[in-house]
Order: structure tokens, then C-alpha cells, then sequence
């Protein structure tokens, strides 16, 4: 594999950090990598590469609208490619569902599988990776509902900054990325 394009969607910055992070990793194995937010560069071909990334953060049960209308754009020729898709989501968070696996489960199935059969796709890989919570920004009611699970974040994640929980495992992403080029 010799070059990569990873189109994200993003609303708070955390697919947009995993697309960094994976591609951080390519390039470290020599593979050259093109990354874009699907919101701000509108990719016109994606004939020259051999691997399509395509990424999301969730909220409310969805994609970001640019990664999906990125995935219809180039439905016909995503079908001929390796295409690889990954979810950054809070159900993914496996210390805030403790004996509760079905809340991954049904993410993984509705946010990943689904979403694949939908657009046609058969992924190389689908990476479901954790969320970050900044409860600086985060809606007043969100925060109302997560302020009780707050201990539960900073007790088990990394608080990146005052107020920041990023509770993705780098390693378990960039381990992925690198099954990707394998
Ligand atoms: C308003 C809001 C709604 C969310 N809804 C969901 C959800 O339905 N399922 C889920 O697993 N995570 C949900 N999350 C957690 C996000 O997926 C998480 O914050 C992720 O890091 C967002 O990715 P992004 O920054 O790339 O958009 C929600 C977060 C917010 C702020």
C-alpha cells in the first residue's frame, strides 16, 4: 500500500484527531497520506489512492453530515477500493459502561455494520474508537446529564486539559492503522 486518503467529519475535533493519529502512523510506515475534513475540502477524485479511510464522531446516533455525503459521492468507486471506516463515539468508552457490553454492541453494529451495508461497502476494517468529552463546550443539558459520570471519566481516563476527558486508547488506533497497511 503505497498511498492512503483519510476524509473525516467532525464536530468537536476528536475524528479529526484520530485521522491525525492514523495518519501519523502511515507515514511512519511509508505510506503517503493525504487527510481532509469532508466539511471544509471537498475531495474531487479518489482514483490515486489505495486505501480510503473514511471517519465520523457521533452524536445523537449519527454521522456528521459530510462524511455521509462523502460515502454517497463515491459509492460506485468505494466499491472497487479497500475502504476502511472508524466511529469515534461515547459508547465506546468502556469504563462508562461497565457490565453493560450491549451499549458497545449496538453502536458498533448500528454506527459501523449498518452504516457499511448502507452504502454498499465491504470495509477492510471498521475502528471503534472512544470520544472526547470537553464539558467546556459540551450543550448545558449534555453536561447536566455527564456531570454525575464525571468521576467516572477522570478516574479512568486521561483529562487532558481542565475540563477535557479523552477516553480514546491511542495505542488501540494507531495498532489498527497499522493492520491497515499490513
Ligand atoms: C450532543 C452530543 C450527543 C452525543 N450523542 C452520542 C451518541 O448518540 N452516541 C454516542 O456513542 N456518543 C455520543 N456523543 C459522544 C460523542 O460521540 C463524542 O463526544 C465524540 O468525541 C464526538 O466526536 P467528534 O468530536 O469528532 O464530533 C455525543 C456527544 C454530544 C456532545
Amino acid at each position: 500500500m503505497k498511498s492512503a486518503l483519510i476524509v473525516y467529519g467532525t464536530r468537536t475535533g476528536t475524528a479529526a484527531a484520530t485521522a491525525q493519529e492514523i495518519a501519523e502512523e502511515f507515514q511512519r510506515l511509508g505510506v503517503e497520506v493525504k487527510v481532509a475534513d469532508a466539511k471544509k475540502e471537498k475531495v474531487e477524485s479518489i482514483d490515486q489512492y489505495d486505501l480510503v479511510v473514511v471517519g465520523s464522531g457521533i452524536q445523537m446516533g449519527k454521522w456528521t453530515g459530510e462524511a455521509d455525503s462523502f460515502l454517497k459521492r463515491f459509492r460506485k468507486e468505494l466499491k472497487e477500493k479497500s475502504v476502511a471506516l472508524y466511529v469515534n463515539c461515547g459508547s465506546a468508552a468502556e469504563a462508562m459502561n461497565v457490565g453493560k457490553p450491549e451499549v458497545a454492541a449496538n453502536a458498533r453494529e448500528k454506527y459501523l455494520e449498518e452504516k457499511a451495508a448502507r452504502h454498499g461497502l465491504t470495509p477492510v476494517a471498521l475502528g471503534f474508537f472512544g470520544a472526547i468529552y470537553d464539558f467546556n463546550r459540551m450543550p448545558w443539558i449534555m453536561r447536566k446529564g455527564m456531570e454525575h459520570e464525571r468521576p467516572k471519566l477522570a478516574a479512568a481516563y486521561r483529562e487532558t486539559a481542565p475540563g477535557v476527558y479523552d477516553t480514546r486508547d491511542l495505542e488501540g488506533i494507531k495498532a489498527w492503522a497499522r493492520g491497515l497497511v499490513g
